[in-house]
């Protein structure tokens, strides 16, 4: 397949954002940017590009898609049963990275909502997604333009390089703002559950609506397998380096004991750390990375680019603000956590 390149800067409106959609509306499939990560879209509403979608990243087609929409009249025809929570979390924080679980309507195939009677939506404030979704008219599923299991894209470099010749276009809007995928939040039963964090955090969320819960897996330190969110129950995020989280009084120091015993074995080292900490490191030893969540992704995939084998993280204290970015290492890492 050939992948046409399409370079957006701020003419929305341009014939090749319309060419686009009409792929899209042919079953065609192709990668966009969102405020969050680019995602790989195509007519959610078709069982035969959805399946297209999964084929192109390698996905478990039991892993459902999330719908992305431009308006909200789209919501009301696949979705049914919009309770309070839902209305105000709707008010409060769309368009942006926030995705709310609706039960979905007869419309919605299998094929998107991988088998469940509910569906998940969100309405992104990308300009450049909004406008390709307003140019099909139709809600576009959109997971992580990424292969299964890979970092997910957060620049328009590392979409190329995961599909390149896999999808039917791809669309350059620079890097994305936020770097981390969009807060998941399941308000379809009484007390509303965070399936996965994201930049909305649950103080936001809970500013809003009262209180919510985090799903459990997220309270867990170890790979879980009956987490909620279907997804969730994949490896994700996973550089080709070993990930190694270090929880430590002294952090730089145990890391640097640590790697510096390594280096005698002519190992390749990568350090991902807090910004204050980064003169801690000597990084003509080690491949040095800032960690937050806008940089994590494009530093594991760094990692991969330089044939690192083993990654050194810095465990950061689980808050609000911090809670996404850590549940997302931990899972690069496969739990794998040490404590010193
Ligand atoms: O920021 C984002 O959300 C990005 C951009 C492209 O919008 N998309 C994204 O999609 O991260 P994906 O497919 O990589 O992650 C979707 C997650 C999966 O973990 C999936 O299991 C969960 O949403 N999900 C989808 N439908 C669900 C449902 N009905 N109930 C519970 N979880 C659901
Ligand atoms: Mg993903």
């Amino acid at each position: 397949m050939k992948t046409h390149i399409v370079k957006i800067e701020n003419d929305y409106y341009n014939d090749d954002l319309k060419k686009c959609a009409n792929i899209l509306l042919k079953d065609g499939i192709g990668a966009f940017p969102t405020e969050t990560v680019y995602g790989l879209g195509g007519n959610g509403l078709s069982p035969t590009a959805v399946k297209k979608i999964y084929e192109a990243k390698g996905r478990p087609s039991d892993n459902p898609l999330i719908l992305h929409i431009s308006d909200l009249n789209m919501l009301n025809t696949i979705t049914t049963n919009l309770n309070e929570n839902s209305k105000k979390l709707i008010d409060a924080f769309w368009p942006g990275p926030l995705t709310l679980i609706f039960e979905k309507t007869d419309i919605v195939p299998n094929e998107t909502s991988g088998g469940l009677k509910t569906i998940a939506v969100r309405f992104p404030k990308n300009e450049i997604a909004q406008t390709l979704i307003k140019l099909t008219g139709k809600p576009i599923a959109a997971p992580s333009a990424n292969i299964s299991g890979k970092p997910s894209p957060t620049r328009f470099s590392h979409v190329e390089y995961d599909l390149f010749n896999k999808v039917d276009f791809i669309i350059d809007g620079g890097n994305c703002s936020f770097g981390l995928e969009s807060t998941i939040i399941d308000c379809t039963s009484n007390t509303p559950i965070i399936l996965r964090p994201g930049s909305i955090t649950k103080e936001m969320i809970e500013s809003v609506i009262g209180n919510v819960m985090l799903d459990k897996s997220l309270l867990k330190s170890e790979y879980s397998e009956k987490a909620i969110a279907p997804g969730m129950k994949y490896k994700h995020y996973a550089p080709n380096a070993d990930v190694v989280l270090v929880k430590s009084l002294d952090v730089p120091k145990t890391i640097n004991e640590l790697a510096l015993a390594l280096k005698n074995e002519n190992k390749k080292i990568g350090i991902l750390c807090d910004i204050s900490n980064v003169k801690n490191y000597d990084n003509q030893k080690y491949v040095v990375q800032v960690l937050d969540d806008n940089n994590l992704y494009h530093s594991l995939r760094k990692f991969d680019f330089l044939n690192v084998d083993i990654v050194y993280a810095e465990f950061l204290q689980e808050n609000d603000a911090n809670l996404a970015l850590m549940n997302r290492l931990k899972k690069s890492a496969n739990y794998n956590i040490i404590e010193q």
